[in-house]
């Protein structure tokens, strides 16, 4: 099997296992425990990772192989057995972004993995640290620049939109640090999308036309922008990141990850090199994806499938039923 054939037929592998993740927290949305929402996901995504015949190696998880029981960085994925002769991968995965959102039955809580088949193609390593983000759809690629200030950036992006600053619509998620940055958006004209969690779907949705958002701006967690961008290289948009270090601590850790310019702002080829596969599935529905909708016999799910080397973006609206294989294991 030739590469462009094997990353295509993972690809597909992935969006299962996102389904099988999102339908396995379906059932905690808004019941207010998070943990065990992320706790389900997390076990039925590990577990969805047997069935696949690769070798691969997490390299964004859960956490480290100290404080996550499961889809740790560096654990072994994929299944045993026939899989030794399988392709090797690095896999970065969030088996439930947005553990709140879903938590509290908020919008815009998804499942996701990233994946690059080595030699093919590269995932940062990120450490487990804030980054300052700013996210793009197609149209304004090379527009933005985060050594600009926002209303700069506001303003070349409403050029490349041919649109008033004033119809842009930024979201940002809603923390204090962002006091000033929502204050220079507002100042600016623009409009606001504040969320409480979730840049990953936050940052793809700025691709997705429909979607209404222009922009993605401020600080989130670094692994989360590796994510991002291994989407928005299949969807022609665009993410720069600039990691956030709160004390030497984080720096020191970062740098025995390799990190060897605290302040180096990274492209969306840099966080994401060459051929990456990308799946998600939503759990609430938001700006990027429609969440679990249960039926009388089991639940809609949907979930893009896309890869960078082609950048077909496969939306897959799928029917689940219960009373089949696998769901009774
Ligand atoms: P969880 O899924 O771990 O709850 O994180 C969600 C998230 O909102 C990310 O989307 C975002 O990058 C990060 O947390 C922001 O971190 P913080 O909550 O510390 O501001």
């Amino acid at each position: 099997m030739n590469t462009y054939t094997m990353d295509r037929n993972i690809a597909f592998e992935l969006g299962r296992i996102c389904e099988r993740a999102a339908l396995a927290c379906a059932p905690y949305v808004g019941r207010g425990d998070r943990h065990t929402a992320d706790g389900a996901a997390t076990d039925a995504m590990r577990k969805a990772f047997d069935d696949l015949y690769i070798r691969g190696t997490i390299v964004i998880g859960e956490g480290e192989r100290d404080e996550a029981p499961m889809l740790y960085i560096g654990e072994k994925v994929g299944g045993k057995g026939e899989a030794a002769e399988g392709p090797e991968l690095e896999i970065a995965v969030d088996p439930l972004e947005g553990t709140n959102l879903c938590a509290n039955g908020w919008p815009g809580a998804i499942t996701v993995i990233a994946a690059a088949v080595k030699g093919e193609g590269k995932l940062l390593h990120a450490p487990d640290v804030y980054m300052e983000k700013i996210a793009v759809g197609e149209a304004c690629r090379g527009a933005t620049d985060l050594q600009l200030s926002p209303t700069e950036n506001l303003n070349r992006i409403a050029v490349r939109l041919e649109k008033p600053v004033k119809e842009l619509t930024i979201m940002i998620l809603d923390r204090p640090r962002h006091e000033k940055l929502i204050e220079e958006v507002r100042k600016a004209g623009a409009r606001i999308k504040l969320i409480t969690d979730g840049d990953v779907a936050g940052a793809l949705a700025c691709a997705k036309r429909e979607s209404g958002i222009d922009c993605l701006m401020g600080i989130g967690a670094a692994p989360e922008g590796v994510l991002a961008a291994a989407g928005l290289r299949a969807l022609r948009g665009e993410i720069q990141g600039r990691l956030i270090f709160k004390d030497d601590a984080e720096k020191e850790r970062a740098k025995s990850m390799g990190v060897t310019d605290p302040d180096h702002i990274y492209t969306t080829e840099e966080l994401a090199q060459g051929n990456v596969m990308f799946a998600a599935t939503g759990v609430t529905t938001g700006d990027f994806l429609k969440g679990v909708r249960y039926t009388k016999h089991g639940a809609w799910t949907n979930t893009v499938v896309m890869r960078s080397r082609t950048h077909t973006i496969r939306w897959q609206e799928v029917e689940h039923h219960f009373d089949n294989e696998p769901y009774k294991s």
